[in-house]
């Protein structure tokens, strides 16, 4: 628990320092409430409110809340309803360390904790539903909201060593999902072997596997799970994650069978080229220019597989590359998949865009020490992108009889979760399958 309590003090410093700067005296921040499916009674999964979690990162919290006012111990109203139809959560043993805590049984009361705590009229409230009877708050403040998120991108020791275990669990995921496939599993029965690995539910995955086999891999974020191999079985891309006390690991690899062909040459082609965009990275360089290098990479694999008939740089400049890696390079990684603050162009406010011919970047920040973020390359056959292709005066610089050939194998990502140091990167995703596989393989 040192590193968490060394995360509490730079937390406690950012709150301070922003709730200062944003014109307030203290914050309640709550976790918010379960919803329910529309006209059932029925829960959707509940997620706490991000901004709790950074501070209490145990999920079982609903309704619960912090008051933070600087100088002065974290309060902890923790609500712990007497219910016989769930198990009630409880105050874990380490919260009492660093928390002053109430525990409420009913919310009537728990508000009224609330109320009681503020004394004062410059207070902010952070969550989806302030209460009613909390008095003169303001939700939501931007600039407060803008100065939190952006420093969301430094993670803390704490942190980084909930995301390399998060990596951990899913590298284990991923190798029995690779022993799935290579044994002619269904996409259904893969994802299956993958949570008994990764030891997770699905609720608790921060976002939902993709699972994809041949043409499926061709769908950005393919949803479903066949019950059937299809026949041949000729490729996989699984992007799986796994969650540890929040956090998230964000994962993808592609795998061809033998009846890929030459399939499996471009995979290999990709995680070296990834490998490659990894290895140039570090403090001072700018995100949108390893997108930009992705492009390039993607640009000579085209040229090397002889997809294009133009040279590597002509498939670059043309933008033809676009066709075939329509997302961003990747994006900023922590309390969620795709953590807030990537697009903020200073602490306070403002916006830097994604350049227009790329407007899916999610990250435009430069690279600075204690980001984490993915570096997630791709290359797909999209039948609707290339058909779009095939109309446009660049068709001709394609080789389709190659593209129609590959097409059966949808498509590759490449993902791991990089921390950057002083001096360039952690990759806390090769790190974990380096070590899942001394483990089980
Ligand atoms: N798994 C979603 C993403 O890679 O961004
Ligand atoms: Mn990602
Ligand atoms: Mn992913």
């Amino acid at each position: 628990m040192e590193k968490y309590a060394e995360h509490l003090e730079v937390l406690s410093e950012r709150w301070q320092a922003a709730l200062e700067q944003a014109g307030f005296d203290a914050a309640v921040v709550a976790a918010g409430a379960p919803r329910e499916y529309f006209l059932d009674d029925l829960p959707v999964p509940f997620r706490p409110n991000p901004h709790f979690a950074q501070w209490f990162p145990d999920a079982d919290c609903a309704h619960s809340a912090l008051v933070i006012r600087p100088g002065e111990r974290p309060r902890l109203l923790f609500y712990q309803p007497r219910d016989y139809w769930h198990q009630p959560p409880s105050v874990p043993e380490w919260a009492h360390a660093h928390f002053d805590v109430a525990v409420h049984t009913d919310l009537d009361g728990l508000n009224r904790a609330v109320a009681a705590a503020l004394t004062s009229n410059r207070l902010a409230f952070v969550g989806e539903q302030p209460p009613d009877d909390v008095g003169a708050v303001t939700p939501n403040p931007p600039l407060l909201l803008n100065l939190l998120h952006y420093q969301r991108a430094y993670k803390t020791d704490f942190e980084i060593a909930c995301m390399a275990t998060a990596n951990e669990r899913a590298a284990a995921g991923h190798l029995a999902a690779r022993a799935a496939f290579e044994a002619g599993l269904s996409e259904f029965h893969t994802q299956l072997r993958y949570l008994e690995a990764a030891g997770q539910t699905p609720e608790e995955l921060p976002y939902h596997n993709i699972v994809a086999q041949n043409r499926h891999a061709g769908v950005l974020h393919y949803q479903h799970y066949e019950r059937r191999p299809p026949e041949p079985l000729l490729s996989f891309l699984i992007d799986a994650g796994a969650s540890h006390a929040g956090y998230a690991a964000d994962v993808t690899r592609t795998y061809a069978s033998p009846a890929a062909g030459a399939f499996a040459a471009l995979v290999a082609g990709m995680d070296a080229a990834q490998r490659g965009l990894i290895e140039r990275i570090r403090p001072g360089i700018d995100y949108t220019d390893v997108h930009e290098e992705a492009h390039r990479a993607v640009a000579a694999l085209l040229a090397e597989h002889a997809l294009v008939r133009c040279s590597a740089e002509a498939a670059f400049e043309s933008g033809l590359t676009r066709t075939f890696l329509p997302h961003g390079v990747g994006h900023l990684i922590g309390l969620q998949t795709h953590d807030v603050g990537g697009h903020q162009a200073s602490p306070d406010g403002g916006l830097r865009p994604p350049p227009e011919q790329y407007p899916a970047l999610r990250l435009t920040r430069p690279v600075e020490a204690r980001q984490v973020f993915t570096i997630e390359p791709g290359l797909y056959f999209i039948p609707m992108l290339l058909d779009e292709l095939r109309q446009s005066p660049l068709a001709r610089e394609v080789d389709w009889s190659r593209i129609e050939a590959l097409s059966p194998c949808g498509g590759i990502r490449i993902e791991d979760n990089v921390v950057v140091t002083e001096s360039g990167t952690r990759n806390l995703t090769r790190e974990a399958f380096a070590r899942a596989a001394e483990l089980h393989g």
